[in-house]
């Protein structure tokens, strides 16, 4: 069931995004070479204490950090390590949940380490470029499918591959609502679009072949060939003219 949300739960949900694109400034002034991606994890749950949001990944299924931390071939829910060293030329993924008031809003931006790869720049590149494809889709009227299949068509002409494991999905008072959002699919499938929906769109993106494997911890992610993967992920709401993005910061390119 899709919960349309009210002006005052939009309102708090702005709030929560808020601090999500202030969590991304931040990071995007702090990652270095040489740090862990548990130092990252600290800085995340840090700025969102600090302005009244709550981190609403920990203790999600028992999930035992503030944000997923996912470097190069992990693809997803990277648990944040003080054993997990960054080096000139990864590249990392941090996707994290805000919670202002019991309203979520949901995103991730995958991060350079120094200087990366032409190879590695592309794919980040081509992901996020991908979610913009996907929200020229945002409209009133259009189907679900519309969005999955702009993502999954923009991928896969560049030669990468979307996950057919995870998707994106709705989000409200919960991390994870109706309707479900996949990167792949055909247009005019799905629910129709109606203003006053909260969308968490979010390629995952793999360099090579679209399997992946889950570690023995239960949660980290990884590309099943061992090559690189991206995420970019925003919250959108739906409006009556179309969608405001939820989870940037000002002068974010
Ligand atoms: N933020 C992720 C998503 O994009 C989910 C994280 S799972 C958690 O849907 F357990 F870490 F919370
Ligand atoms: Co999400």
């Amino acid at each position: 069931m899709v919960i349309i949300k009210s002006p005052r739960e939009i309102s708090l949900m702005k709030e929560a995004g808020r601090v999500v694109g202030l969590v991304f400034k931040t990071l995007e002034e702090s990652i270095k070479p040489g740090m862990s991606t548990l130092d990252i994890d600290a800085i995340v749950e840090k700025v969102m204490l600090d302005n009244d949001c709550i981190p609403a990944e920990k203790g999600y299924y028992d999930y035992p950090a503030s944000s997923c931390v996912s470097v190069n071939d992990t693809i997803l829910h990277g648990i944040p390590s003080n054993k997990i060293i960054l080096k000139n030329g990864d590249i990392v993924s941090v996707d994290i949940v805000a919670s202002y008031h019991g309203y979520m809003a949901d995103a991730c931006r995958t991060f350079k380490v120094g200087n990366i790869s032409e190879r590695a720049e592309r794919l980040v590149r081509v992901t996020k470029e991908a979610f913009f494809e996907g929200l020229k889709h945002v409209v009133v009227g259009g189907h679900i499918g519309d969005i999955s299949h702009a993502i999954q068509s923009y991928v896969e002409t560049h030669g990468y591959n979307v996950t057919r494991d995870y998707t994106g999905h709705g989000i409200g008072t919960h991390m994870h609502e109706d309707p479900n959002i996949p990167n792949y699919g055909k247009e005019g499938t799905g629910h129709r679009i109606e203003p006053g929906m909260a969308l968490a769109i979010e390629p995952m993106v793999l360099e090579g072949r679209k399997d992946t494997r889950v570690l023995p911890d239960g949660w980290t992610v990884k590309s099943k060939d061992g090559k690189l993967t991206a995420h970019y992920e925003n919250t959108v709401i739906v409006t009556k003219e179309g969608y405001e993005i939820i989870t940037m910061y000002e002068g974010e390119k």
